[in-house]
């Protein structure tokens, strides 16, 4: 039995504790093809900005900084955010914090923001109150990408299908694309 919260940043840092990348973000195919379907999503822009909340070690921050002229990435545990550190060492336009996504200012400097296995951490009025604000702030044309893993896990507040459903619900997000691969699915919008 855990003895904290299973959304909580001292739950986060544990796991870290205890093994680098447990979720095997460097290695497993799933994760791996979970990148690939991500990139590929994005392919064809740029970007000027981007923001990544939940970054872990840096293996998909690393990929957005192929595509993106600066990368803020975030992550509310220490440990995870050394080794995001030590990956992104070279990329000097990736910027590291450790902070919480709830302690982001403003979302409106960024023209493509990621929310990749993050959104389930929330309660559902919680995670539809920071979607909401998040969309409210970004600007018009800018990208919101979401990818989720669609199985279920005990550690997890909202499946990964509630949490797209609830960005999918804002009618200010204009969907661009979406698809649903074994285990996880993705959709891409734009910001009316
Ligand atoms: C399952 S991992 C996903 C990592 C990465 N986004 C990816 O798709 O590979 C979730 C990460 O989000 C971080 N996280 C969870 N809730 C957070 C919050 N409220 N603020 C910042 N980071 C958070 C955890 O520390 C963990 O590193």
């Amino acid at each position: 039995m855990n003895a904290y919260s299973h959304s909580s940043a001292d739950f986060f840092e544990a796991k870290y504790k205890a093994s680098t990348d447990p979720w095997n973000f460097e290695s497993s195919d799933y994760e791996l093809r979970r990148y690939d379907a991500i990139l590929h999503m994005l392919d064809g822009s740029t970007y000027r900005s981007a923001l990544e909340p939940g970054c872990s070690i840096g293996v998909l921050t690393e990929g957005l900084a192929t595509i993106c002229e600066n990368v803020f990435a975030l992550d509310f545990s220490p440990t995870a955010l050394k080794e995001a550190a030590k990956r992104c060492e070279k990329l000097t336009h990736v910027q590291l914090a450790c902070i919480s996504l709830e302690e982001i200012d403003s979302y409106a400097p960024f023209d493509l923001i990621v929310l990749s296995e993050i959104g389930y951490y929330f309660a559902e009025d919680r995670w539809r109150q920071i979607t909401q604000e998040i969309v409210a702030e970004m600007k018009s044309g800018s990208t919101l990408l979401a990818a989720h893993w669609t199985g279920t896990s005990s550690d997890h507040e909202i499946s990964g299908d509630l949490v797209h459903e609830i960005l999918l619900a804002d009618p200010r997000l204009s969907l661009q694309q979406r698809e649903r691969h074994a285990g996880f699915r993705l959709e891409r919008w734009e910001r009316i």
